[in-house]
Formats: structure tokens, sequence, C-alpha cells
């Protein structure tokens, strides 16, 4: 399904019935990686799945697409399907974009999972590191993004499906839609000190073998959001509900109810 989103076309999916659940990607993938989720749960819920802006088949103009940007789209999405209110889960950069979400939406999420993800802001060398890899993905295309990355999305015992699965989500994305992401990515605030403001039931996920944003980072996640729960799934890198299905649909389907 497609939209006019705040002047760009939003591909997206919208399944099943039940409480809404708002599945935000990670980078530099796209709606795609929930396949597993949205297969578990659309009996029991009613799943959006955004494709962000600048991935699989939504628009990717000119950047940086800032995580308010983001945030703008899936509420003006949210609008245009009539959702009020969502249970919001984020991976990863999903996650910074849950962070924008709260800020600006608060009212609109009933329920949150961090997965996969981290509160701080890029330090100067991560900075450097994303303008770097967006003129990569400018002048070599995104299957060099893939291969640059899909060593650390996954655990080193991660099956070879799992990481053709990466690539095919990766390759199908534009350049200019991951240089874009990864621009906006190094302008986003330290959302630390909204941690403790984090009033809804929250879950944290968390691959044990997640270099990119490891344990550690959960942790702090959840020390800073009172009364939140945490899992960690062993045997699991960093793109956990697609390496790990089973494992991440037990902790994601207890958490929903
Ligand atoms: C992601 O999985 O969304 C990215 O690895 C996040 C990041 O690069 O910070």
């Amino acid at each position: 399904m497609h939209a006019m989103i705040n002047d760009i076309r939003m591909a997206y999916t919208d399944v099943g019935s039940g409480a809404p659940v708002l599945l935000l990607h990670a980078f530099p993938l796209s709606g795609a990686m929930w396949q597993s989720q949205m297969a578990a749960f659309q009996a029991t819920h009613r799943l959006i799945v955004p494709d962000l802006r600048g991935f699989g088949g939504t628009d990717a103009p000119p950047g940086p697409y800032t995580m308010d940007q983001q945030a703008d789209d899936v509420a003006a999405l949210l609008d245009h399907l009539g959702v009020e209110q969502v249970t919001l889960v984020g991976l990863s950069m999903g996650g910074y974009i849950s962070f924008a979400f709260l800020r600006r939406y608060p009212q609109r999420v009933r329920a949150l999972v961090l997965a996969d993800t981290r509160a701080g802001a890029d330090d100067t060398i991560g900075k450097a590191r994303r303008e770097a890899n967006a003129r990569i993905a400018e002048t070599q295309g995104a299957a060099s993004i893939a291969e640059l990355m899909i060593p650390s999305l996954v655990a080193p015992t991660a099956a070879q499906s799992v990481r053709d699965t990466l690539r095919e989500i990766i390759v199908a994305n534009s350049p200019d839609g991951i240089a874009g992401a990864l621009r906006g990515m190094a302008q986003r605030p330290d959302s630390t000190p909204d941690l403790a403001t984090i009033s809804v039931p929250t879950l944290i996920i968390v691959g044990a073998d997640d270099t990119l944003t490891p344990p550690s980072e959960a942790q702090i996640l959840h020390a800073g959001i009172a009364g939140s729960r945490m899992v960690t799934i062993p045997e699991c890198g960093h793109i956990a509900n697609l390496e790990q299905p089973a494992a991440f649909n037990a902790a994601l389907g207890a958490f929903l109810g």
C-alpha cells in the first residue's frame, strides 16, 4: 500500500486486526525485515509497518532525514490510517525514531518496545563514520553498504540464509536513501535525559552478541526506564527479530499479551 505523506509517497503494510502495533525498522533495511513478526501477530494485532523515508518502496528525497522528520512521517501515516494510539516497536534506527516520536507525540504511545538500540547520540568519530559511509553509498551503491555492514548486523553463528535475506533487503534500497538516513542519524540528539520521563509499559530486547548496540546499552535503557522489562536473546546479533525470530516473538508476544 502507498499513501502521500508529508510530500513523499510512502509504502507501508497494514495487516491484521486488534490493538495497533507500529513496527519501525533498522538501518539500512526496510519494513521487509518484520516478515516473521507480521506472520506471528497478524491474527491478534493490527500491524502497521512503514518503509521509512528513503527505504524500500518509499521515496528517497534529498536528505538528511532527521529522526524528527521520520517521526513526523510516521505520525502522519497514523493520521492517514485513522489510528490514534499504538504500541511502538523500534529496532535500532527505529528506536532512535521512537525516542523522537515519544518527544513529539507522547500521547500516541500506549506501550513501547526498544530493540537493539541506544539512547545516546553519535560521538565525533561516529559522525565522521556516518559521513564516510554516506559517501560510499553515493559513489559505490547499496551493495557496498551491504558488504560493509552485514558482518556487524548478525552474530558470528548466524545462518547464511539470514545474511542472504539482509543483503536482499539492503540492496533494494536507494543509495540516496541510505545516505540521507546516515546524515540524519548523525544529527540525532542524546535521548538519555528522556528515559526518566517514559511512563508507558516498556520492553527492551537485545541480542547477546549485538556489537553495534550491545547489552550494556540495553542495560542503560532498562535502568533509566522505570518498571521496564529486559530480555536478552542468546546467540543473536543486532537484527534480533530477523536472526532469532522465535525468541524475539516469544518476548514480544508475552509483552503484547
Ligand atoms: C541500525 O541498525 O538501525 C543501525 O545500525 C543503527 C546505527 O547505525 O546506529
